[in-house]
């Protein structure tokens, strides 16, 4: 097999088309579902949030994702390489550096928090996680000591990350498309499990009022809940992998016989029902259990396992399960995340397969050090405001290099390509839905993007705008 900086003739390509839809999904769906969401939603007030969510994710995140498959498989490079192939010399590439820099930023902490989980699922296997539910102090005080400890974060996510570059060491189809044909239906079944179960605890009325009756001052009022759509198209982005050429990078390996608006439907309605499902499993718990549902990043890490604790046996075993799945999804997503990198510096450098992995894993594992140790950011970054380290990688990457990233991806397939070619290239031809595409890239998304970004930097008001 030759694994040196592949060329177009001997450049590693899906095995199937089932394999790449799977991948895109393992992709999509990750610890931005699970982790994510549930605490993002649960601090933006649930139903206004979801609402707008889907309103980013129909209007400007599939429209988004269509791009970057079409811009992948007609280059056939990543994420840099593909603007520079398609608009050799222009600005757009800066979207592909952008999007490998969010590849650093990104995995930096996922790798951190993915850590986690695979902590928690030791700590249920050992019997630690009962013992912290029935200690006095709770799952709060194991969780606390456990994330300010020096050392034990940095070993699970290095093991983590160990697991994550050896998947993406053994290449596209032995790497990559094998473990998520394996993970993906694992995930579906044990979400559809874990959902019901959770419903039937008693809390899913109370789960359903607020994650489907939205707080309609939030669209009566913008200009006073700007952060909540600022989180909302930040949390589009991060879900569905977009704008930093990941689906770029995946489209790259496949063939023509891909029906590209099937494929990208496909993924976002899979990735959105279990962003659903994992709310529908989460906040009934929640609710059933009396906890407040804007608890924050440690929702899932706290209040979960004292819900399952109170569970007796079957509580352990769906706590093992739960973090399983935490685990499972985010490896998936993590192995993307680290082929985006990967294969930008592969070809690059001409480098192998083989050390570009492990050279770029490592550096990745170093970078996600500070996350693990929980530092402080100083305060003079008023717009991240009192974060740490961790989040503010999360806000600086998820909320401006992602939308940035996507704005430029889609002014670049909206305007900076010949427009039949998109059409002809994307599958859709010049028919209705081709063109409203073309017009939601040119207007519709950028100015969206642009206008959140306005509002949540506070320009609008100092405008004097009073929506
Ligand atoms: N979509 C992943 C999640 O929801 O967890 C995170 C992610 C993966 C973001 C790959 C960006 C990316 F390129």
């Amino acid at each position: 097999m030759n694994n040196t900086g592949l060329e177009h003739n001997q450049r590693e390509q899906w095995a199937s088309r089932l394999g790449f839809m799977l991948a895109a999904m393992g992709s999509a769906v990750g610890l931005g579902n699970i982790w994510r969401f549930s605490y993002v939603a649960g601090e933006s007030g649930g139903g206004a949030f979801l609402l707008l969510y889907l309103v980013c994710v129909i209007f400007i995140g599939i429209p988004i994702l269509m791009a970057e498959f079409t811009i992948g498989r007609h280059a056939k490079s990543d994420a840099v390489g593909s603007f520079q192939k398609l608009a050799p010399g222009r600005p757009y590439v800066i979207a592909g550096f952008m999007g490998v820099a969010s590849a650093f930023i990104i995995l930096s902490f996922y790798g951190v928090i993915a850590g986690w989980t695979l902590k928690y699922i030791v700590s249920y296997l050992t019997g630690q996680m009962g013992a912290a539910v029935a200690s006095e102090e709770g799952v709060g005080a194991f969780f606390g000591g456990f994330i300010s400890s020096p050392v034990e974060p940095i070993f699970w996510q290095f093991l983590f990350m160990i697991i994550t570059i050896s998947i993406v060491y053994m290449g596209v189809k032995k790497g990559i498309e094998k473990t998520n044909k394996i993970l993906m239906p694992t995930l579906a079944v044990l979400v559809i499990i874990l959902a019901l179960y959770s419903m039937s605890l008693g809390g899913a009325s109370e789960a359903f009022a607020f994650l489907f009756s939205p707080d309609w001052s939030i669209f009566t009022n913008p200009l006073d809940n700007t952060e909540v759509y600022l989180a909302a198209l930040g949390q589009a982005f991060f879900s569905l992998s977009l704008g930093m050429g990941a689906l770029i990078t995946y489209g790259s390996y496949l063939s023509k016989n891909e029906k590209l608006p099937g494929a990208a439907l496909g993924v976002a309605s899979l990735d959105t029902t279990f962003a659903i499902l994992a709310g529908l499993m989460i906040f009934p718990a929640v609710f059933a259990f009396g906890i407040d549902p804007a608890e924050g990043p440690g929702l899932v890490f706290v209040v979960l396992p004292e819900i399952f604790g109170s569970l007796g046996f079957v509580g352990t075993i769906v706590g093992l399960a739960f973090f399983f799945l935490i685990a499972a999804a985010a490896l998936s997503s993590a192995v993307s995340l680290l082929e985006v990198a990967v294969a930008y510096f592969m070809r690059r450098f001409n480098w192998t397969r083989q050390k570009t992995s492990i050279l770029i894993g490592g550096i990745i594992f170093l970078l996600g050090i500070p996350s693990s140790l929980g530092l402080g950011v100083m305060d003079q970054f008023t717009y991240i405001g009192e974060r740490d380290f961790l989040d503010s990688m999360d806000f600086i990457a998820s909320n401006i290099f992602l939308p940035l990233g996507g704005l430029i991806i889609a002014l670049f397939a909206g305007w900076g390509w010949n427009k039949t070619e998109a059409l002809k290239e994307s599958d859709f031809g010049d028919t209705f839905l081709g063109n409203a595409w073309i017009f939601v890239l040119r207007y519709v998304a950028p100015i969206v993007i642009f206008v959140i970004f306005l509002q949540s930097s506070g320009i609008l008001k100092i405008l004097g705008f009073e929506l």
